[in-house]
């Protein structure tokens, strides 16, 4: 197993470019099984997520090549409708295959997912949005069985709370199915307007998407395409947040702030001084953060996937600051760990309150999931000392070359292999 030891206290300099965003390219590779043919994806980050993304889109029979950061697909031998539970349990992105087997085959069984490091994550809105599409869905033995043989009806699905997967699972589906359907109370993430362009260049119609109400008109069949996913906005948060916490100076490449308003408010009202031009980003770190409070959201909110990170730049910040999790209920797993660097956190519910220390010191910690193991990695980097991180296969989940990008940035970091 790898680790990665960092001795902080580098300003980080320089330039940076964003990868193709994680999240993004999950469910567009995935879409691509709607359609018979090759489909050519590129600005896809190489990621152990995306790999497991690749194998499972080969075990449904699918001919899948890859070349750097573009993913070949070819989605006409596909010969099986089931995604098994050992691809499912190591990602569980996986079970969106379930919609577009079902609209594109009329049947599909594909393996529940089961909890996870974050929180419970049940999949009920996306099985009720399928079920309005007239899918029969039955679960036995840990799978989930869904039928439709005269294939699947658009509908009016309401969903019960914001959900991303949720939203593109039923935007895949409904893409084949007959008549329109409209979805209410969509999440509005960038990453689904993102599938939702791919989709209509598939020749989807899909009106809406990064709204609350996306409108579907279904069509008979898809066609593959070509696409180059989105640069990815939490990667891009994270370096904003690792120039802030070092006060370093740093030009971010190839991202969007836009996605990113919420976050980038709050860094400046805690003193982070961002600009924008021509589509370069620059990010100059205060000397010291000030306190601020934040509550995590849906889309355009304060993103959960970047609560970890700003806590690691609140734990030095002057005074004390409060962070609500809403979306998942286990979002704290980085709190126990970001103690042992000299943090002062106390949590009582959903809401941590930090009290900022000046200076952070290195210690051995531990990565539990993928955002909590970026809060470590900027905290390793402000604080004195050393620091090593281990498990940070979470990590490789989610940041391609994540060392030898804040290598290239000044901060001293190296992974080193474990026997
Ligand atoms: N939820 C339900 N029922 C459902 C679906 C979701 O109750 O049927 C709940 C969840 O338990 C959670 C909330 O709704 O409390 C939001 O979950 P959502 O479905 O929006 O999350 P997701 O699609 O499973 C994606 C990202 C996550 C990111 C969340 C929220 C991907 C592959 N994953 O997950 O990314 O945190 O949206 O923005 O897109 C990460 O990259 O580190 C990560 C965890």
């Amino acid at each position: 197993m790898d680790k990665l030891i960092i001795n902080g206290g580098n300003r980080l300099k320089g330039e940076v470019t964003v990868s193709g965003s994680k999240n993004a390219s999950l469910p567009i590779c995935i879409a691509a099984i709607l359609a018979e043919g090759i489909s050519s994806i590129t600005n896809v980050p190489r990621l152990r997520d995306i790999n497991t993304t690749a194998k499972l889109l080969q075990s449904l029979g699918a001919v899948v090549e890859r070349h750097e950061n573009s993913m070949r697909i070819d989605a006409s031998t596909i010969n099986t409708v089931e995604a098994t539970y050992d691809l499912v349990k190591t990602m569980r992105a996986s079970v969106l295959v379930l919609g577009p087997l079902l609209a594109r085959f009329g049947r599909s069984r594909v393996s529940l997912p089961g909890g996870c490091a974050i929180g419970a994550r049940p999949i009920d809105q996306h099985l009720k949005g399928l079920k309005a599409l007239g899918a029969e869905i039955r679960l036995e033995h840990g799978y989930v069985e869904a039928t439709a043989k005269k294939g699947l009806k658009g509908a009016r699905v309401n969903f019960d709370v914001s959900t991303v997967g949720g939203t593109e699972h039923l935007m895949m589906a409904a893409a084949l199915a007959k008549g329109v359907t409209v979805l209410e109370n969509a999440a509005r993430e960038p990453e689904i307007a993102d599938l939702a362009e791919y989709l209509n260049r598939m020749g989807a119609r899909i009106e809406g998407a990064g709204t609350d109400t996306i409108r579907i008109h279904g069509v008979a069949e898809l066609s593959p395409a070509g696409y180059e996913v989105m640069p990815d906005r939490i990667e891009a948060g994270t370096f904003i947040c690792a120039a802030a916490i070092t006060g370093g100076d740093v030009k971010i490449k190839g991202m969007k702030l836009e996605h990113l308003d919420a976050l980038s408010f709050k860094l400046m009202d805690a003193g982070v001084e961002i600009t924008n031009r021509n589509g370069v980003v620059r990010v100059k770190g205060p000397k010291r953060p000030n306190a601020i409070n934040i509550k995590t959201r849906p889309y355009p909110g304060f993103p959960t996937d970047m609560q970890a990170q700003f806590m690691a730049l609140m734990c030095i910040a002057d005074g004390a600051s409060v962070i609500s999790e809403n979306i998942f209920e286990n979002r704290f797993m980085h709190v126990s760990e970001l103690q042992r660097f000299g943090a002062d956190i106390t949590i009582e519910g959903n809401s941590a309150t930090i009290k900022g220390v000046k200076k952070l010191s290195g210690a051995p910690v531990m990565a539990t999931d993928l955002r909590a193991s970026a809060s470590l990695v900027l905290a390793g980097l402000a604080a004195e000392g050393t620091t090593e991180i281990q498990r940070i296969y979470h990590l490789d989940r989610g940041y391609e070359q994540i060392e030898s990008k804040l290598a290239a940035l000044g901060a001293d970091i190296k992974r080193v292999s474990e026997l």
